[in-house]
């Protein structure tokens, strides 16, 4: 059964360069057309979303919009065979979000090639703990696994407390490496040690700015979310034949690098597209977060808000305080 109308944050753009934030009542006809209609139950906040709510035109190009680069819930109308009303699904990345009305409203409408079918052992609520974060952390970790084993030494995660890092620092944990988590949040330890991380490193020291092109190697591989200098730092230091991926700029877009790390020692930089990943690739991913990689504490590491808590969590990503994941409960 779908209703006519439903509840969406939407993002308008108000005098002076500014962005209004409202939740609005929207009609079905609103939304784009596309073959498999969502109610959305849980979303979750990502970076991106907060971008998008902003006004950055990277992100978002046009306003009014509905945020939200992930959605999970039932179809509640299909134009293809694939889907059927009542499935459970959900959809990270693409378009969603950006352009596209996103998973901060009660429903989305999608191209069905967008959509994935709930994976075995996931509920819909657990998946939007994951969200494009987790998916995204998933996609590294595949990456990582392939190339380094857990005896090979430490792994450095960057950005450790964020939405990718916390959840790369679990997974990678839970399969047996010796994370060390970069934070530059002082009173997170606690938090780090308890969802698996065995050492921290403070963020003013995982930046070298000496300019050399080579540091002492101390990590088999590195998980990076945040760019820059950090990254940098993160490559010059990983052992030989290591793996380093990257995803995020948080930090900065620079990357203040030689060859050398690449052709004296073989380093692997592996870039990470979750948006544009392919499903092929992407089921696999998200049937490891489901199945082996599976977190005992996920809800642990989230944080359920309404729509009305959107906005100040909006500002709280943005300023760089966010811990762990938080979900949107859609109602
Ligand atoms: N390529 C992709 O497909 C993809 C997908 C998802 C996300 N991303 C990107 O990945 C990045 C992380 O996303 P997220 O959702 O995890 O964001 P997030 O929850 O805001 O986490 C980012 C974390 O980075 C650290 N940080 C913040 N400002 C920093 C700075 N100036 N220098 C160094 N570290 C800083 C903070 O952790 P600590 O306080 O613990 O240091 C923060 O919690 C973003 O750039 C996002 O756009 C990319």
């Amino acid at each position: 059964m779908t209703a006519d109308t439903f509840h969406a944050l939407v993002i308008s753009a108000g005098e002076d360069k500014t962005y209004l934030r409202q939740i609005q009542q929207r009609t079905i006809d609103d939304l784009p057309a596309g073959d498999v209609l969502i109610r959305v139950q849980y979303s979750s906040l990502n970076y991106k979303d907060a971008l998008s709510a902003i006004g950055n035109k990277g992100v978002t190009r046009s306003y009014p919009h509905t945020p939200g680069i992930d959605a999970a819930g039932t179809v509640a109308d299909s134009g293809v065979a694939a889907f059927r009303p009542g499935d459970r699904v959900l959809v990270t990345g693409y378009d969603l979000g950006m352009n596209t009305a996103g998973g901060f409203g009660q429903y989305v409408r999608v191209p069905a090639d967008w959509v994935v079918p709930l994976p075995a052992g996931l509920s819909v609520k657990e998946s939007m703990i994951y969200g494009t974060a987790g998916f995204t952390a998933g996609m590294g970790i595949s990456f990582l696994t392939e190339t380094v084993s857990p005896d090979a030494g430490p792994v450095l995660v960057t950005g450790a407390t964020g939405g990718v890092g916390s959840i790369a620092v679990a997974v990678l944990a839970r399969l047996g490496y010796s994370v060390a988590a970069v934070t530059g949040k002082s009173t997170a330890a606690d938090f780090l040690t308890g969802i698996g991380a065995a050492q921290i490193v403070d963020r003013a020291e995982a930046a070298d700015t000496s300019g050399r092109p080579l540091l002492k190697s101390q990590w088999a591989g590195a998980l990076d979310t945040v760019g820059g200098e950090i990254l940098a730092t993160a490559v010059k230091s990983t052992h030989p034949w290591g793996t380093v991926t990257c995803c995020g700029n948080v930090a900065s877009p620079d990357l203040p690098l030689t060859v050398f790390p690449f052709i004296l020692r073989g380093v692997r930089l592996i870039g990470i597209d979750s948006q544009n990943c392919p499903m092929d690739f992407r089921l696999r991913v998200w049937q490891n977060l489901a199945g082996p990689w599976k977190l005992d504490g996920l809800e642990t590491l989230a944080t359920e808000i309404s729509m009305e808590g959107l906005s100040d969590n909006i500002d709280r990503i943005l300023k760089g305080q966010q811990k762990g994941r938080v979900i949107v409960n859609l109602g």
